[in-house]
């Protein structure tokens, strides 16, 4: 059995692996804190969502422990209307607990990180890594700093705190692509998004959805096959922030042998002007979302 610490120490860049190394850590905060902190308070977020307070504790955690490191230039966060500064290299973006809305149903929840190496906003091509955490069945951590993505399972010790053990390396999409889940509904969907949905059965896949990009993707890097946030009618720019979630995760995902497209081109190529700029997103095994953006763009519905 091979720990995070290790591993980290074996394969990433210091200032990287000391940043990994807390948002583990914090991962572990949060996953206590979950039970205990799913009220909600009046506050708003920067995207107008209620916030809750497991969402403010678990955006003070990881930004706290990230600048604590001393490593790290910036933090912006989904969650807050700013950037914290810091000391450091790395500028990290985070989405401190995705699907939040997944907390009454027990649904899977996620954190995403992707760390930069400029200043923010920044396109997908800046990064240096990115890593999630799923508050599933398991608290697992799958990460790239670009040479593969590796996951670890977070086991408890009787005797003392919980520990990140390796339970996956160099994970690859299968071949077969199997699940496929969009969010959103068919009649808000655009005609060509619809039509290749609907192509999706006819080719062997079934599908499956959570309602947390995370859980949602996970499962497409273990099943194989596409998870869409897609471009809506009245929704033409969807619903996930690049900076926060579909550049970190494209990252991750083409290191597993996928490929992520907002439609027209591949997620990393997109820059966002702001820290929120939403873009719908097409993730998973690349001949998949190769068609998807075919489809789409050849009915220049993009
Ligand atoms: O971060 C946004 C998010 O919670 C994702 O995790 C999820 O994929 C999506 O929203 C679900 O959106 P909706 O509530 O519109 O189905
Ligand atoms: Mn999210």
């Amino acid at each position: 059995m091979m720990k995070l610490e290790e591993f980290l120490r074996l394969n990433a860049p210091e200032e990287l692996g000391t940043v990994a190394m807390v948002v583990a850590k914090g991962s572990l905060a949060v996953s206590e804190a979950i039970p205990t902190k799913a009220g909600l308070l009046a506050s708003v977020n920067p995207s107008g969502e209620r916030q809750k307070a497991i969402d403010v504790f678990s955006n003070d955690e990881f930004a706290e422990a990230l600048l604590g490191t001393g490593m790290v230039e910036e933090v912006a966060s989904e969650e807050m209307q700013e950037p914290l500064e810091g000391k450091g290299d790395v500028h990290v973006a985070m989405d401190p607990l995705d699907g939040s809305s997944n907390v009454e149903t027990n649904n899977p929840l996620g954190s995403i990180f992707g760390f930069y190496s400029k200043r923010l906003p920044a396109s997908g091509r800046s990064l240096l890594g990115a890593m999630y955490v799923t508050y599933g069945s398991m608290l697992t951590i799958t990460l790239s700093f670009g040479k593969g993505v590796h996951r670890f399972v977070a086991v408890r010790d009787e005797a003392g705190p919980s520990s990140f053990e390796l339970s996956g390396l160099n994970l690859r999409l299968p071949e077969k692509p199997e699940v496929y889940g969009f969010g959103g509904s068919r009649k808000e969907w655009t005609p060509p998004v619809r039509e290749f949905v609907d192509t999706l059965e006819g080719r062997g896949l079934r599908t499956r959805y959570c309602g947390t990009f995370v859980g949602d993707y996970n499962q497409v890097l273990s099943r194989g096959g596409i998870f869409a946030y897609p471009q809506f009618v009245n929704r033409p720019q969807g619903k996930l922030r690049v900076l926060y979630e579909t550049a970190p995760m494209a990252f991750i995902n083409e290191q597993a042998g996928g490929y992520a497209s907002d439609g027209r081109r591949n997620v990393l190529d997109v820059e966002p002007r702001t820290l929120s700029e939403p873009s719908p997103a097409y993730i998973g095994s690349a001949e998949v979302v190769r068609d998807l953006e075919r489809m789409v763009s050849a009915e220049g519905q993009n």
